[in-house]
Parts: C-alpha cells; structure tokens; sequence
C-alpha cells in the first residue's frame, strides 16, 4: 500500500525524534517517498544529516530557506504530499495545529496541506492527559485527523504511563491498514439518513424525539474516508456536513421517503439511522393552538415506514436498518430485520446511559440476514461506523485482501 506514496513526515522536538530516523526508514523500505520537516526543537535532538541520508531528499529545517526561486516551498510540500505524518508530535505541535498557528516550516505546510493527516503524539504523561492537550487531539480528530495513539510504558522523564510514541513497525501497519481502508468501499454508491423528522403541529410547534445524528453522520464520514460516493439525507440536526458528503436537508417523513425513493434505483449501499416518526399529526394547523380545556388530544396518522418500502422495492441495495429499542432489544432487531427484508440490523438499547441518542459512544448488535452477529462494546460512534462498514464491505464482497 505504500509503494510510491508520497509522504511527509514532521518531526517535532521530544526525545521520540530518534524514533523518526527509523520510521524514515521504514517508510521507505515499503517503498514509500518521504520528505521530512524537522522543527527547531527536533534538530535539538537529531540530526537533518540523518533524515537525508535515509530518504535521499533535502530535509526542510526553515519556511524562509526559498532554495528554489520557482517556488514556494511550504505550498509546494503540501501539494506534493499524498499523505502527512508528524512523529513524534508534541503537545506544542499539537496546539499549534488545533488552534490554526502557522509560525515555522511544519506548522505552515499543516495547514496548507490537503492530504491525510496523522498524527503520533509523544510527550510526558500528565502532558498528554492534561484537559488541554486532549481538546486539541479532540478538536484534530473531529476535523478528520487520524490519531496515532502513544503507548503506555516507561517514559524518558522517569514517568511510567501513556506517552510513548508508538513503535515505528506500529506506525506503518497503522497507515498500510488505513490506506487499504480507504479503498474499502472505492466505487460505491452509499446512502445514509440520519436525526430525527419533524412532523409540524402549529407553526410554532412540532413532533420529534431525541436523535442527534451523531451516529448516521460518523458513518457518512468514514464511508467518505473508505471511498465511497456518499448521500446523507439529513433531518433537522445541529451537525457540520463530513467532508466528501453530498447532504439533502428534510424536515418530515414524508420529505425523507420522497428524497430516499429517488436516490435510491442506483445506491448500492442504503444505511436507515434516522429516527423517523411514525406518526404527524391529523391536521397541521396554520394558526397558533390556543390553550383550552385541562386536557386536550391530537389526533395523529401513520406515516410511511421507508425501510419497509426500502425492503419491498429491493433489486440489488445492500439494506441496513437500525433499531432502537428500550427492552427485548435482540428480539425486536431481529423482527424488524427479516419484517423489513434487511441484509443486517443494528440494534441499540437506548435505555442504557452513556449511549444512545446525542452520545458521542454507543454499543450495539449487528445481525446480519445470514446470522452472524457481530457485538461491539461501548466505544465511540466514529469506531462503530467503521466496524460497521468494515463488516458491510465483506459482506457485498469488495474488501480487496
Ligand atoms: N424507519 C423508517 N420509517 C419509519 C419508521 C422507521 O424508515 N416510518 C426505519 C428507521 O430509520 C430504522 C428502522 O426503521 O432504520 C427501525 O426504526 P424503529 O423506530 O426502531 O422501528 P419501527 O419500525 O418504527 O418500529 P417500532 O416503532 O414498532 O419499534
């Protein structure tokens, strides 16, 4: 996976830094390019004389050394690069990312860059663990940065904890795995819903539940990430549109089984996370309701259930529903995956804390048609897209191995 790839490497100033000399030469040993920054701080600990002689290309030290007047040398680095890693990454490279600060060679190609990023933090345990040191890794990650975590150990402060750089072998099995991911769903049409629908009462009120979209954007994310050519239709959640995705805002069922309906003859891939209401009310009034008697009742009808019709029209789509349940939860999802004619359900008790609707975690069960079951235990949504997509690709029969 890394034969000619272009990459660049970042090498920031912690002890680690040696640990770069070896990854540079692994990289290019599986047969990679790599081109390597090294911040002033790195260059306190190991040489550019190391790196050049590694990867046979000049290593950058300055955003001011112009060598060659045709061009600018930390734009054209960052267009260069099919892929950017900075190893080991300190707390300072790490903040000076988050938060935007372009003031050396490394930091301004960060941000000129339009590859993949990867970052594999190093630094002192409490470091690492302070609040903002992981808001900044949180802020990395949500903007679609990959993480490479530290290992725990021994730590050359004399701590023992979380914050070793990752082992070098560990590093280029993380980015092999990762590219090969990219590719797992290369030339797929995928479809996804998520939040929840409005059905409107008065003007100033309506019928929804509790869906955040938290779940079905993650999976409209990481299928982006795996390649694939990615529809989310959205009902009304305060969520920013994952990069790659085409989004379709709906506000009521009746909108979403309408958008869903016409995409759906050439989707491959269709993913039902929303939490669609069942029901709208009877009638839909254009005035504001005055308050009357002590109690009052609003007459609701049935709305369409899309997946079912999703089962019922299937030719060639891969069908995915979700169930949310609050008791009998495996019974249900598996009711709901052969009543609906789905290839696989996944099933999640939103009556458990921590998990469910606006969580950034979940837990869920995934049944598929033919049986298998597949559980994953409480991680984040972002983990669960990608087991659950992983598991989707298998099953259509793209994974390349
Ligand atoms: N769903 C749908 N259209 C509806 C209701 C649900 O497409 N009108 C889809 C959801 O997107 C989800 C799956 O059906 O993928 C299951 O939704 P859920 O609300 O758990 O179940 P229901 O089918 O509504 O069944 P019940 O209300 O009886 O639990």
């Amino acid at each position: 996976m890394l034969t000619n790839k272009k990459i660049v490497l970042g090498v920031t100033g912690g002890i680690a830094a040696y640990k770069a000399i070896a990854l540079t030469s692994k990289l290019s040993q599986a047969g990679a390019l790599v081109q390597v920054i090294l911040t002033k701080g790195a260059q306190q600990f190991v040489s550019p004389l190391s790196f050049q002689a590694i990867s046979r290309q000049p290593v950058y030290l300055d955003t001011f050394d112009e060598l060659d007047p045709k061009k600018i040398q930390h734009i054209d680095l960052a267009d260069w690069a099919d892929l950017f890693i900075v190893a080991p990454a300190t707390a300072n490279i790490i903040g000076k990312y988050a938060n935007g600060i372009a003031d050396d060679m490394l930091s301004t190609t960060l941000l000129a860059t339009k590859a993949p990023v990867y970052i594999a933090p190093a630094m002192n345990v409490d470091m690492y663990q302070h609040p903002a040191v992981q808001n900044n890794l949180a802020v990395l990650e949500k903007r679609g940065v990959r993480l490479i975590d530290p290992n725990e150990g021994y730590l050359a402060c004399g701590y023992t904890g979380k914050g070793r750089l990752a082992e070098p072998e560990e590093i280029v099995n993380y980015l092999e795995k990762s590219l090969t991911e990219g590719k797992l769903l290369e030339g797929k049409k995928l479809l996804i819903t998520a939040g929840p629908t409005q059905e409107k009462i008065d003007p100033v009120r309506y019928l929804t539940n509790y869906s955040s979209g938290k779940m079905g954007f993650a999976i409209a994310e990481v299928a982006a990430n795996m390649g694939a050519d990615v529809t989310l239709v959205s009902g009304p959640v305060a969520l920013p549109t994952p990069r790659g995705v085409k989004r379709i805002d709906v506000v009521t069922t009746e909108e979403m089984y309408q958008t869903v309906l016409n995409y759906y003859p050439n989707q491959d891939i269709v993913i039902k996370a929303a939490a669609v209401s069942d029901y709208r009310p009877a009638i839909q009034y254009q005035e504001k309701l005055k308050k009357q008697a002590e109690q009052m009742t609003i007459e609701l009808k049935r709305n369409k259930d899309i997946l079912l019709s999703l089962g019922q029209m299937k030719e060639h789509q891969y069908l995915v529903g979700f169930a949310a349940e609050t008791r009998n939860v495996e019974q249900y999802g598996q009711d709901k995956l052969s009543k609906k004619n789905l290839d696989a359900i996944v099933i999640n008790d939103v009556s458990k804390p921590g998990i469910g609707f606006g969580a950034d975690n979940n837990e869920v069960l995934i049944i598929m048609k033919d049986g298998t079951e597949i559980k994953i235990d409480q991680t984040s949504k972002l983990s669960i897209a990608s087991q659950l997509l992983t598991h989707i690709a298998k099953q259509i029969g793209v994974e390349r191995s």
